[in-house]
């Protein structure tokens, strides 16, 4: 190796670095390496929101209707019925969360096992339940509007039924 050789690799390496510097630095002026001031969208009434002031003007045939639309689905209403996608809804307001033994709660939702289904977890839940537990296997979009799921939450609290929970053996 003579050195005109070595000349021309140093030579080379020193262009390259130019070019590179040049092209980094051409980027970082077209493109402001800055995070936006304000998120780029947003999605308007997803966040939760306190649901107590909603729950005194609640309307239970509202929820009903919407709960015998959408939920029943996959829900049992009224009795243990243990054949359904999702576990039986009667007693759940107040209920303690993933506590019917006789259904399978995904990891997910066993995260939260141990608190209650107080109105305000129900709503944050039921706005987006799997933001509420990822993983979750709900698969509900959601309900967007806080005033419907005050509605719900009203008709859930309506659906007492201690037969129902026992028998599915759901605890209090
Ligand atoms: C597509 C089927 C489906 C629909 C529709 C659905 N759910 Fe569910 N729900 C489930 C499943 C499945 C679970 C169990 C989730 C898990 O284990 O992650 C569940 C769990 C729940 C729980 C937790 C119960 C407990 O014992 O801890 C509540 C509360 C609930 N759903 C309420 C509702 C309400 C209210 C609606 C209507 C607005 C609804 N769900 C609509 C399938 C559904």
């Amino acid at each position: 190796m003579d050195g005109r050789f070595l000349n021309r690799i140093a030579v080379s390496a020193v262009l390259s670095a130019a070019v590179l510097a040049t092209c980094v630095f051409a980027a970082r002026s077209t493109v402001p390496d800055t995070a936006p001031a304000r998120p780029a969208f947003s999605l308007p009434g997803l966040e939760p929101v306190p649901i107590a002031p909603l729950m005194a003007q609640a309307n239970v045939q509202r929820g009903g209707a919407t709960v015998r639309q959408v939920c029943a689905q996959c829900h049992a209403l009224a009795g243990g019925a243990a054949e359904n996608a999702g576990p039986p809804l009667a007693g759940v307001a107040g209920r303690g969360v993933a506590s019917c033994t006789g259904y399978t709660y995904s990891a997910a939702l066993r995260q939260h096992a141990g608190q209650h289904w107080t109105d305000q977890m129900l709503a944050d839940w039921l706005m987006a339940p799997a933001r509420f537990a990822p993983g979750t296997r709900m698969s509900l979009t959601g309900i967007p509007d806080p005033a419907q799921r005050a509605d719900v939450i009203a008709f859930l609290h309506t659906l007492g039924g201690q037969a129902a929970p026992a028998q599915a053996g759901c605890t209090p």
